[in-house]
């Protein structure tokens, strides 16, 4: 029963409406890496040395670091030069990237994907249908393919792609396929016990057999490794597929003139630092996937970071 008390200060209603500026406050101290630096670090920091160090405005960082504090995220000792910020337990735990217990990737999940989705949540409820379309200008539909039921998610991680998967389609059973170690932390983690419709598949793609599936997504798995291998993983996808069925790349596109965008050209340049790959234009997909035997290759740009290459099984 609501008491009078609460009709004279309504304070459900005001912690209800401030929910997702303190969730929008979290994930972006982690997407800034401030707890990752934090930890790093060993010691507390200001907040102009921390906006130095992260590359962001110091008035910005000072209000972000002080609503963190009010959330408990971090904790901030008084000295005479201004306040020092260290993690506070939960976050090292929980917010840092190298933390066994990470919720990192499913924070960035949340910001990135789910945070937008939501925006649309008045249409959503209007249309009755998803706001994929709306908030990242391409159609899930485009992006998993409505039409494949059985799905194999390959180095799917902690298996927010899967979820997603599962959510849009009732009918279709994904699964994830990664090392064992990732595996395990993506069962941990990420997906509800209760989520029968997504399995769990522990190999090395390049040297263990690929589960039959009508329908691999790669995301963000070929810009890590060179065309021979790339050009080996798609001939072994290909040959698991089920005729008629196909695979889709997520990647981030270069321009056919490789002349941006700028973060796509970053990222190859991270490529170029941690992995064995690159990032790539379309036509070299394209290529890739064709000598793989994939045909058909469509191609989606989004306008956003990440883009859809498909290829099909004839
Ligand atoms: C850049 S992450 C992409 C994760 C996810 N697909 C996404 O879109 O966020 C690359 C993934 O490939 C997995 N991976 C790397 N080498 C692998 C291999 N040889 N066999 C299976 N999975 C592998 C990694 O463990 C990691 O989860």
């Amino acid at each position: 029963m609501v008491s009078t008390e609460d009709l004279d200060y309504p304070q459900i209603i005001l912690q209800y409406s401030n929910g997702f500026l303190v969730s929008k406050v979290m994930f972006t101290a982690c997407e800034l890496g401030v707890f990752d630096l934090l930890l790093e670090s060993g010691e507390p920091l200001s907040s102009d040395a921390i906006a130095a160090r992260l590359g962001t405005s110091t008035t910005g960082m000072e209000r972000l670091l002080d609503a963190c504090v009010g959330l408990k995220l971090l904790a901030a000792d008084l000295t005479q030069e201004g306040a020092l910020y260290r993690n506070t337990e939960i976050s090292n735990t929980y917010l840092t990237k190298s933390s066994p217990k990470s919720q990192y990737h499913i924070m960035m999940y949340y910001s990135n994907t789910v945070y937008l989705c939501w925006h649309y949540l008045a249409d959503a409820v209007r249309e009755g249908r998803n706001q994929y379309e709306r908030a990242f200008g391409v159609s899930s539909k485009d992006v998993f393919g409505a039409m494949y039921r059985q799905i194999c998610d390959l180095g799917g991680g902690g298996g927010a792609l899967a979820r997603e998967c599962v959510s849009l389609y009732p009918n279709s059973t994904v699964t994830i396929y990664d090392l064992p170690k990732v595996v395990q932390m993506a069962k941990e983690q990420f997906i509800p016990p209760e989520e029968r419709r997504i399995a769990f598949h522990e190999g090395d793609f390049f040297n263990d057999s690929i589960p039959e599936a009508e329908l691999y997504i790669l995301s963000k798995i070929l810009h890590d490794w060179d065309d021979d291998k790339c050009r080996q993983l798609l001939a072994k996808v290909h040959k698991s597929c089920k005729p008629g069925g196909g695979v889709l790349l997520v990647e981030s596109l270069l321009n056919e003139d490789k002349s941006g965008p700028l973060e796509t050209q970053l990222y190859s340049m991270n490529m170029l630092v941690q992995t064995e790959g690159k990032e790539r234009t379309a036509a070299a997909y394209s290529k890739l996937l064709e000598a793989g035997g994939f045909r058909e290759v469509q191609v989606k740009r989004t306008g956003k970071l990440y883009d859809a290459v498909l290829g099909r099984k004839s």
